[in-house]
């Protein structure tokens, strides 16, 4: 099968990273990862697309048209999606209408509750008796696109935000290849 083209985005762990690329070597799926991008020159998730032998590129968000530079690179790699897993900066409205093609985010809760940060403590604080993950297409509002599909699970009263990060992540795991395989239908 052709696949398509993807590139990663992240700032940190890489625990999604990891998983897409695990999910990336059946024959079926259909994304190859093509290159990561980190905003984070010391993320760890750089070090598992090192040992797979994926092309990464560090870009400086601080940096003057750091979004020309990512556009070229995309370019380069003939990237046809984004998914950013854990990039921790907000895609800007010009930088899509630039790019065009598809850009994909998960985040761990059930989206639209708990948009950005701290989820895990803002969820327990509110007391809330379920939660998950989403995964969505990215426009130009934080965490805000359409949602392609969503996990969830019962918060029990014994949750921390060290289990409840734990459980959530064990979806997102499941969710965004499920996320993928989903948009381009080729299961
Ligand atoms: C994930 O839990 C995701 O929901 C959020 O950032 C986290 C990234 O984790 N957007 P990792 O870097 O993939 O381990």
């Amino acid at each position: 099968m052709v696949k398509k083209n993807a590139c990663i985005f992240i700032s940190g762990k890489g625990s999604n990273l990891k998983n897409l690329i695990i999910k990336s070597r059946d024959y079926n799926f259909p994304i190859k990862i093509s290159l990561v991008i980190s905003n984070n020159k010391n993320s760890l998730g750089m070090i598992h697309a090192k040992k797979n032998s994926i092309p990464i590129k560090f870009i400086d968000t601080k940096s003057r048209n750091y979004e020309n530079l990512i556009i070229n690179f995309l370019r380069n790699y003939k990237i046809d999606l984004i998914c950013l897993a854990g990039y921790m900066k907000i895609i800007p409205k010009r930088f899509l209408l630039q790019f065009k093609k598809t850009v994909l985010n998960i985040h761990p809760s059930l989206l639209p509750k708990y948009k950005g940060l701290n989820t895990y403590e803002r969820i327990l604080k509110n007391g809330e008796k379920k939660t998950g993950c989403s995964v969505h297409f990215v426009n130009e509002k934080l965490d805000g696109g359409n949602i392609i599909l969503q996990k969830s699970f019962h918060i029990k009263s014994v949750d921390d935000v060290k289990s409840l990060k734990k459980k959530t992540q064990r979806l997102e795991y499941l969710a965004y290849p499920e996320a993928i395989i989903k948009i381009f239908k080729s299961y």
